[in-house]
């Protein structure tokens, strides 16, 4: 990684770690032999939605946690629902068939959980769109998806950090669009601005697209971030992202964020420490440079993925 030209906010344009180089070439690769329609039984499978296998099943924290939070009649209810192993139905998922049961009844898990513990938003309600080929993963008759649990359990520590209602949000590093989905299928009034590299821009482009009015949507490369107006967002979310980066592309966008969330909140959830084996950095959360005029509303571990933290700010301006 050579030394690029700052931008206003201090975020060396074009800096990609090289944790996300390697992974940009694969999902690239991924997008130009099997198209954008099987995204999330591909590349969202390094965003945010997490593989459970038998092999690994003793270190998964995950999976710990659904256990101790699930009630026996939670876990029967997992097992007992008919489960589609087909390999017709599975397709680009070349898991075993016992693997991909048991990824069916962590998702039950996860999905009772979420249930238990979101109201209000409705954002459970909310059905799993067929674009993008979701896996086949039905709970009480219908389908239902880890990222929309996940989204679900976020908004509510969004809607606990004071969030209500926004109309604008700005989502950095936003993978195929799962969190996208949530806010704007839940704020009719909302717009939603991406700031991505490829081809998680095309992939999210691609899905959200189908989805909403394209005016509500807008699609960013990080060179293109001052065109964001200063305040103009009433909240910020990223989540899985920054750890990723390097420390200044990290730091140059909580600058950026500083200025257009000015008056509004900034939701974050990313690793509590992570080893980025790839470039070879050991990250913290608590060493970025927040700053200092944010005032921290919410912090907590995560449910479920406890090796992440959540954190919301409100920026005074
Ligand atoms: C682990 S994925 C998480 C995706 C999404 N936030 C989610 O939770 O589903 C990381 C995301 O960060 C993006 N990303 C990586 N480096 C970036 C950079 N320098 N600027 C903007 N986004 C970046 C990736 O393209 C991807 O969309």
């Amino acid at each position: 990684m050579g030394e690029s030209p700052e931008d206003d906010f201090g975020l060396p344009a074009r800096e990609v770690s090289q944790f996300w180089n390697e992974l940009q070439a694969e999902h690239a690769r991924v997008l130009r032999e099997s198209g954008p329609e099987t995204v999330k039984r591909q590349q969202a499978l390094r965003y945010f939605t997490w593989r459970w296998s038998w092999s690994g099943l003793r270190r998964s924290e995950q999976f710990r946690f659904l256990l101790r939070h699930s009630t026996p009649i939670d876990l029967l209810k997992a097992l007992l629902e008919k489960t589609d192993l087909d390999d017709s139905s599975w397709q680009e998922v070349p898991w075993p068939r016992a693997d991909r049961r048991l990824y069916c009844v962590a998702t039950r898990l996860l999905w009772q959980y979420a249930e238990r513990m979101t109201s209000g938003h409705g954002a459970l309600g909310l059905a799993e769109p067929l674009t993008g080929s979701p896996l086949p993963v039905s709970f009480d008759g219908r389908l239902i998806s880890q990222d929309l649990a996940n989204s679900a359990l976020e908004l509510s520590a969004i809607e606990r950090g004071g969030a209500d209602k926004p109309r604008h949000v700005l989502e950095i590093g936003a993978g195929y669009g799962r969190t996208a989905y949530v806010f704007l299928s839940l704020y009719e009034e909302c717009r939603y601005t991406i700031v991505d590299i490829e081809p998680a821009l095309t992939l999210s482009r691609w899905y959200l697209s189908q989805l909403f009015d394209p005016e509500r949507l807008t699609f960013l490369t990080p060179e293109q971030i001052e065109s964001v107006a200063a305040k103009s967002v009433d909240l910020a979310v990223s989540i899985s992202t920054l750890s990723e980066m390097t420390p200044r592309t990290r730091d140059g966008y909580l600058g950026f964020l500083d200025e257009v969330t000015a008056g509004g909140r900034i939701y974050l959830k990313q690793w509590m420490n992570w080893h980025n084996p790839v470039d070879n950095l050991d990250v913290r959360f608590d060493d970025f440079a927040i700053p200092e005029r944010w005032v921290l509303v919410l912090k907590e571990p995560c449910p479920v993925q406890t090796r992440f933290v959540q954190a919301m700010w409100r920026n005074p301006g």
